[in-house]
């Protein structure tokens, strides 16, 4: 059995559906603290069956000492944690406590009860922004900008750190770039909560009519177009490639860090202009000044996925683009 900590969550709701189509036996630990439990209902309705589930916060020793205890635990994928870069520099303490302490709690239930199998939910951001592009496994990490960059930095080296200590674990870092799309279904997705900050939320509230209009964060940058590039993966592919991760994850040891994405960047226009010409709908923007902190490009050199995984994304622009916009369309709140 293999524990999902997170998995209600946008990228482990499709990860536990995946796993389930292959066979897998996942069990969910989630606090709901960004998720719903209507999510359970729709994996549900996608695979026919229901996953084990715990409402618990990972912080929560002894109830993920009895989840440890009651089950058969064989490996940890581990998505848990809160993700949005903003509110991470407003409210440090929360980010720390919850994602670093919400680890080590994890971390430490696993080694008392011998499960020494974990992948983990990284990102691009633990890369240090002045590398050059494609990014590979090898570039440059650190430097990170806000409090949430440095709680990935810190978990992968915690994982690194307990690789090297002890020969028998592996660990999976898998560092995801721009997750977007969603269940070609409509009914798993991501629709997050008050104002979005990511572009895809962002364009699908302004296609929903529920904001004016986009603001392009700078077309100054030294791009095909002038605006920000970006590897956008889509979350279906995602999913998959965490399957792949189970059986490397099984068969290895040492901590194995492994880039996400496609491999092509595409920039704001280019997302915006396709979200457009697939989903006929006009969303009106403005071109805005750059955001702080900010780059002006980042995509990844995928080929150690393909190698080690033997993973590579297939989704394409268009169908992120349709997949974002149907499960929006399929989920509109009347407010
Ligand atoms: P999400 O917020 O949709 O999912 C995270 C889930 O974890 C939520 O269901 C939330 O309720 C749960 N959670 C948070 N803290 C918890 C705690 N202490 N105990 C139990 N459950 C808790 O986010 P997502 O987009 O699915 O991201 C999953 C992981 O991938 C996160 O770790 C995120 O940092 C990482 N990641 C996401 C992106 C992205 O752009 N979405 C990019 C890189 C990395
Ligand atoms: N953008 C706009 N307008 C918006 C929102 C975004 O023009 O309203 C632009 C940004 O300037 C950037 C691009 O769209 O050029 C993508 O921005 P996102 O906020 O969607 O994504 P980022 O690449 O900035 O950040 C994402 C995740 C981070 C993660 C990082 C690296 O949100 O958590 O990728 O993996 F750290």
């Amino acid at each position: 059995m293999i524990l999902v900590t997170g998995g209600t969550g946008y990228i482990g709701s499709h990860t536990v559906v995946s796993m389930i189509e292959q066979g897998y036996e996942p069990l969910i630990v989630d606090n709901f603290v960004n998720s719903k439990p209507e999510v359970l209902d729709r994996i549900e309705m996608i695979t026919g069956k229901r996953p084990l589930f715990y409402e618990a916060d990972i912080r929560d020793e002894e109830k993920m000492e009895q989840i440890f205890t009651e089950h058969e635990i064989e490996a940890v994928i581990h998505f848990a944690g809160l993700k949005a870069v903003g509110e991470s520099v407003s409210i440090p303490l929360e980010y720390y406590d919850n994602n670093i302490n919400g680890t080590l709690v994890l971390l430490e239930t696993m080694k008392r009860h011998n499960v020494k199998k974990i992948i983990f939910s990284s990102s691009a951001t633990v890369y240090d922004r002045f590398n050059t592009m494609p990014l590979t496994e090898e570039s440059k990490t650190g430097n990170c900008t806000n409090p949430y960059g440095w709680t990935k930095f810190m978990i992968e080296e915690i994982i690194m750190d307990i690789c090297n200590a002890d020969s028998s674990w592996c660990g999976v870092l898998l560092r995801y770039f721009n997750p977007i799309g969603a269940h070609e279904s409509g009914l798993l997705g991501e629709d997050p909560q008050g104002i979005p900050n990511n572009l895809m939320p962002y364009i699908c509230r302004v296609a929903e009519g529920r904001l004016e209009k986009l603001s392009v964060y700078g077309d100054d940058y030294p791009t095909h177009d002038g605006t920000g590039v970006r590897d956008y993966i889509h979350v279906v592919d995602l999913a998959e490639g965490h399957i792949k991760a189970i059986d490397l994850v099984f068969r290895s040891n040492g901590a194995i860090p492994v880039n996400l994405g496609t491999g092509t960047g595409y920039s704001v226009m280019d997302v915006l202009n396709t979200f457009m010409e697939v989903n006929g709908i006009d969303v009106p923007y403005v071109i805005a000044g750059r955001r702080a902190g900010d780059i002006a490009e980042c995509y990844a050199d995928p080929s150690r996925a393909e190698e080690l995984l033997g993973w590579k994304a297939e989704f394409d622009l268009k169908k992120m683009c349709r997949d974002s916009w149907n499960f929006i369309a399929k989920n509109i709140k009347q407010s």
